[in-house]
């Protein structure tokens, strides 16, 4: 099962194991990583799942949708490499992934 890292604000690291399928706020809720907060449950329209993607997985991340941009235009502290993780799904060719959770967000 492929692998992904998330690092908190504070420098908390989960490292998990993801299904093929599930996306990276699925697997951060099953694997209780407490700063993605989901409240939209995979919707697209909440942003309390916010993530920055690790500079070396942009690539294989892709671009956000349109939608996703959207949603990310009134999310906080948006950088270049923001994300969200309900719009991310797990792959083979992710195996190793690296994101970090922005510090206002959180349960
Ligand atoms: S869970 Fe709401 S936008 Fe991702």
């Amino acid at each position: 099962m492929p692998k992904v890292t998330y690092i908190e604000h504070d420098g908390t690291v989960h490292t998990v194991e993801a299904e093929l399928g599930s996306t990276v706020m699925e697997t951060a809720l099953r694997n209780d990583v407490p700063s993605i907060v989901a409240e939209c449950g995979g919707g697209c329209t909440c942003a309390t799942c916010h993530v920055y993607v690790d500079e070396a997985w942009l690539e294989k991340t892709g671009a956000p949708s349109e939608q996703e941009e959207t949603e990310l235009d009134a999310a906080f502290d948006v950088r270049p490499n923001s994300r969200l993780s309900c719009q991310i799904k797990v792959t083979e060719d992710l195996d190793g992934l690296v994101v970090r959770t922005p510090s206002y967000q959180g349960r």
